[in-house]
């Protein structure tokens, strides 16, 4: 068995999962951070799903003749090698015969000239097309975000080709922040303080398994924008106080924010929601590692009621399905599966979500929306329709340490990283928080 070459090949399975069948990197690798490919599979698979059309168009050119189709995986491996020679401090020969020698477990050694022949000659030619896509995004996207923002476009651009930094939260209900700190400086990890005090961001990611305390529950990963829904649903944390408090996490899988809500707010009664079966098993195993066996986990579509026992909540949490596009830093596989008529299906789901889960909420309730979206369509569009149509709901005003306001909420935008404030790069999230007020504060007419 030849490790190397093994884990190329492993790649360009993955590559064909995602590129050809349209798996999400999630589905094809797993949603368990201590179960995921090595370190280098990993690595080959993001980095040529980030750079993938410039790598493309490199290999592509080389090509004397088109590849049959069930030789696709033949194409995505020497993308797999194209992005170790332009990206990677893999030395130019290793990378070569290592991906040369994928051939074989991937039993089509008769291809092992050419895949030498295209890696050579992009090996040699080190200006090639490599700016061409500058940001390696599809046309729909790049385009939606020059319109969108246009003052930061190439910086948002910039911020979701890079990659995320290890964002870590810490469980409070188990350890303190400041104790967690000083156990990664027992273990040389260095770190910075997050935006808020549970949140730490590494200055040098490690696999979750060599986290202190991780297998005890003491910290998840999670990213900076999401750590930041817990208080923007309960800023004056006022849920913590009151007795008998029930939330609802609507669409809860695979359960970052849930479980920040169980560690800092603590509700009485936290319900969560998730249509998924196999993002439901994830999260309840999740829940086991942090050590909460209370919460309420239902496998329902929270379109309809019929998970519903009628009594009301006092807060929801809907991080709604959206197309991603804000977490493109972590999930590369995004912009290869989204198309932009996406974004019509995603906004009737997410409206449709919305008015339903409004019937759930008490009366001086509040239900922050939440998307991983840049745009419009699923964020303030959503929201100003709900508003247009709900004659008791009102969107309060929000802030965050980063980000910017909106007309009806916040956005979040990811930035390149500053490697001196890490705790300001995050994904891009929208958010907007909205109250449902009583028949007697009703506007007129
Ligand atoms: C953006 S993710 C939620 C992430 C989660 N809140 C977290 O912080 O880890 C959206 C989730 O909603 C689930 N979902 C999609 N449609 C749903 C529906 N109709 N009812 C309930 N869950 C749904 C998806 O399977 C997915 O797990």
């Amino acid at each position: 068995m030849n490790a190397p070459a093994n884990d190329r090949a492993r790649a360009a399975r993955h590559l064909v999962r995602i590129i050809v069948d349209g798996k999400t990197t999630d589905q094809t690798f797993g949603l368990d951070p201590v179960k995921q490919p090595s370190p280098l599979c990993q690595e080959l698979v993001f980095g040529t799903l980030r750079y993938y059309f410039s790598l493309n168009e490199a290999v592509e050119k080389r090509l004397s003749k088109a590849l049959r189709s069930k030789d696709l995986d033949l194409r995505l491996l020497m993308l797999v090698g194209a992005y170790q020679l332009r990206y990677t401090r893999i030395p130019d020969h290793a990378a070569i015969n290592e991906t040369v020698n994928a051939c074989r477990p991937l039993r089509k050694p008769w291809a092992r000239s050419l895949v030498n022949a295209v890696l050579r000659s992009i090996a040699q030619d080190v200006d090639d097309e490599k700016t061409e896509c500058s940001f390696e995004l599809p046309d729909w996207i790049s385009g939606r975000i020059n319109s969108a923002y246009p003052a930061v476009a190439a910086d948002v651009m910039n911020g979701l080709l890079g990659r995320a930094p290890m964002s870590l939260r810490v469980n409070v209900s188990r350890t303190p922040p400041a104790e967690y700190k000083a156990r990664l400086d027992e273990q040389n990890l260095s770190w910075q303080a997050g935006l808020v005090p549970e949140h730490i961001v590494l200055n040098t990611p490690v696999p979750a398994a060599q986290l202190p305390g991780y297998a005890q529950g003491q910290v998840s990963i999670q990213d900076g924008g999401a750590i930041l829904a817990s208080g923007l649903l309960d800023p004056e944390r006022k849920l913590a106080q009151q007795s008998n408090c029930r939330i609802l996490d609507a669409c809860a899988a695979p359960g970052g924010k849930l479980f920040h809500l169980a560690e800092s707010v603590a509700p009485a009664e936290l319900v969560a929601l998730e249509i998924n079966s196999r993002r439901l098993e994830h999260l309840c195993s999740e829940a086991a590692r942090l050590g909460f066996d209370s919460i309420r986990t239902l496998q329902a579509d929270a379109t309809d009621t019929s998970w519903w026992d009628q009594r009301t909540f006092d807060a929801i949490l809907l991080d709604a399905p959206c197309s991603g596009v804000g977490t493109l830093r972590r999930h590369p596989d995004i912009k290869h599966l989204r198309k932009i008529d996406d974004l019509a299906d995603y906004q009737q789901l997410q409206l449709s979500l919305l008015r339903n889960l409004w019937r759930t909420l008490a009366t001086e309730g509040t239900l922050l929306y939440c998307t991983c979206s840049l745009f419009q369509e699923e964020n303030d569009n959503v929201v100003q329709q709900f508003l247009n149509e709900t004659h008791d709901a009102r969107a309060q005003l929000i802030s965050a340490p980063v980000g910017q306001r909106t007309e009806h909420g916040w956005q979040l935008l990811p930035r390149p990283v500053n490697d001196a404030n890490l705790a300001a790069s995050v994904d891009g999230f929208y958010y907007a928080r909205l109250r449902k007020i009583s028949d007697n504060q009703e506007r007129p007419g």
